[in-house]
């Protein structure tokens, strides 16, 4: 009898499928050896010698004065409990929770069956994600990924959650994908406006367009779509983004973990490897919906692992893949404007020893302009980052490359390792500050680190941003581009913060200077900017509050001070939940944060299901909340 594998984060069950190989090279074993000598205990790695940890973090006075002005909260303790908590003077509702209906034609949910499939794509999906929040008119309107479904509470009729038909099939691809919904405010607080002519759910059939260097190529075609042109469906949703000219990009995160095989002789082609593409979906798909059996659409897969453009002021807009942004485990979008109206594009690909990567349109951005191939006519780079704090983005052009611009953007790994890219701590969202040219991104851990290659087989030393080995706290690294020009190939970084636990650790492991008792936590993930140029800092971590965890409690949001490097708790989740997405109203007065996954019975109470939801927060006088 099978293991069941139903409890695995994506990120362990890959690992489980595609074992990487033990990093044994010589170079790589002296080079972390000379980076270890520079990180050797917290006095010497963060002391006057660290320049890696920035010139911004400074000593605990003159960092406390800045509380004051900068974080108008006062932080709050750990919790280990069923429920959200958020500082004295702010309160938090629910506005929208997995089943809830869409349309007055869908099924109150039932938490005794999991609902029922035909009420499974006209309700908010499950395990919410990244979000944006569009004003369209007058009319307010949160796009919001789905990111997976879970199996056995969906589909309580199987064992462990295995669909048994093509229905159960059907409900799980209905649940998943991008819901589209109208909120409003009133007395009681936010709520989905049910049957508004925006809303809409974007599941893993819906019909969409692909664009860029990939379209057409005899990769993405299938005996569906001979053009190589169109797909049904957009999976794994994960972060987001947001256009200056209004559209939702939504991220496709593990889409390897949906195809498998009928046939187990079926050979896969080599490129499978990279992207871990098996012969077992982790929801079986592959036994009901032949486009999920690569042994019969072998070239499925390569239509997944994009940056998908959705128009949510239009529900008939039909949402356009777009290619140029690379394939790869996409985290998040973070758009940005250079200087001279270029679209630049940072993503993180989230996977142990992965890059990060950015684009940039060839075009302008004009107000009212046409802004249909900005994000199909481009160059995409990778980053490398040096030892020296600085670091450079490669373009990945087929002459670096020796690739074709169609097998660049599809095989963007591939792209990356040939042009000797930096191999990171899983990046997970990237955040653009608001008000200086810099960004950051939540290398969330890598228990991997300095241990094993990445799955193309490239090593992970112990180096730059990546400073730990077997990284289980993860660390936040920025960077600002060269002449304050997100155009520029050459960058500065240094890293905001190391995340650690000095209570267990007093070496790399305690973490860097801005972290204390008051605010541990671990494996950042999501992050943005207020509009003030607070960062929110997420995370999806462990919390089990033990052992090297102890005293972090459940997953929580932080904010942080990008100058002083201070950082505060101001709300922790449930039990078992990560906190991800964020996003604000109109007017700033209400934070919309999503709580994916918890194990309490949370929002609903005892002998309810949990039910990952969004929840509204907001200051108890109504004043702004960044
Ligand atoms: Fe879906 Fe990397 O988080
Ligand atoms: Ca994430
Ligand atoms: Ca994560």
């Amino acid at each position: 009898m099978k293991d069941d594998t139903s409890h695995l984060s994506w990120d362990d069950w890959d690992e489980l499928q595609s074992p990487r190989a033990e990093t044994n090279g010589f170079d790589d074993v002296v080079d972390s050896a000379m980076n270890r000598r520079g990180f050797i205990g917290r006095v010497l790695a963060f002391g006057s010698g660290a320049a890696v940890m920035g010139t911004g973090l400074l000593n605990s006075s003159a960092a406390q004065a800045q509380v004051i002005s900068r974080i108008g909260f006062t932080p709050i303790p750990t919790s280990t409990d069923a429920t959200i908590h958020v500082p004295d003077g702010y309160n938090w509702r629910v506005v929208s929770k997995w089943g809830q209906p869409l349309f007055s034609d869908a099924a109150e949910f039932d938490h005794t069956t999991g609902g029922d499939v035909a009420s499974s794509n006209r309700v908010f999906g499950e395990n919410t994600d990244g979000m944006e929040l569009f004003s369209v008119g007058s009319r307010q309107v949160i796009a919001v990924n789905n990111e997976y479904a879970n199996p056995k509470l969906n589909l309580p009729h199987t064992k462990d959650g295995v669909p048994i038909s093509a229905n159960d099939v059907m409900k799980l691809q209905n649940l998943q994908g991008v819901t589209v919904m109208e909120v409003i405010e009133g007395n009681s607080g936010w709520d989905i406006v049910v049957d508004s002519p925006l809303n809409r759910r974007i599941t893993h059939n819906t019909p969409m367009k692909i664009t860029g260097p990939a379209a057409g190529h005899d990769l993405l075609m299938t005996s569906a779509d001979p053009t190589g042109r169109t797909v049904l469906g957009t999976m794994n949703n994960c972060g987001a983004g947001k256009t200056p000219w209004g559209t939702y990009l939504t991220c496709e995160e593990n889409f390897n973990g949906y195809f498998g095989s009928t046939d187990e002789t079926f050979e896969k082609p080599a490129d499978y490897a990279r992207y871990g593409i098996g012969l077992e979906g982790r929801y079986a798909y592959e036994k009901f919906d032949a486009r999920f059996d690569v042994s019969e659409n072998p070239n499925e897969p390569h239509r997944f692992g994009y940056i998908v453009e959705i128009d949510p002021a239009n529900p008939k807009s039909t949402p356009i893949k777009r290619t140029a942004l690379g394939r790869f485990k996409h985290e998040n979008a973070a758009v940005t404007l250079a200087p001279n109206g270029q679209v630049v594009v940072y993503m993180g690909d989230d996977e142990r020893g992965e890059f990060m990567y950015k684009y940039i349109s060839h075009g302008l951005y004009t107000p009212g302009g046409d802004t249909s191939s900005l994000l199909d006519d481009g160059q995409l780079y990778v980053a490398k980052f040096n030892d020296d704090l600085t670091g450079e983005w490669i373009a990945l052009t087929p002459e670096a490359t020796g690739m074709t611009a169609a097998e660049i953007a599809i095989f963007s790994r591939k792209a990356g390792s040939k042009v000797g890219a930096t191999t990171m701590d899983r990046p997970e969202w990237v955040a653009v500050n608001p008000h200086a040219v810099e960004c950051y991104c939540a290398l969330t851990n890598n228990k991997n680190r300095g241990l094993k290659t990445n799955a193309g087989g490239d090593e992970t030393p112990v180096q730059g941003p990546n400073p730990r080995e077997a990284n289980k706290y993860g660390q936040i690294v920025r960077w600002k581009p060269e002449n304050d020009d997100h155009t520029s190939a050459g960058f500065t970084w240094d890293l905001y913060v190391m995340a650690g636990n000095p209570s267990v650790h007093n070496d790399t492991y305690a973490g860097s200077d801005n972290i204390n008792a008051g605010n541990l936590f671990n494996s950042p993930d999501g992050m943005m900017f207020d509009s003030t140029g607070l960062l929110w800092i997420q995370t999806d971590g462990d919390d089990k509050n033990e052992g090297d965890f102890v005293g972090m409690g459940n997953n929580q949001m932080l904010a942080g001070d990008p100058v002083t490097g201070q950082i505060e708790r101001f709300l922790t989740a449930p039990n078992g939940a990560e906190v991800t997405g964020l996003t604000w109203s109109s007017d700033r007065r209400t934070m919309f944060v999503g709580i994916q996954h918890p194990d309490a019975p949370f929002p609903d109470g005892e002998g309810k299901l949990a039910r990952s939801s969004i929840v509204a927060i907001k200051r108890d006088d109504n004043a702004p909340v960044g």
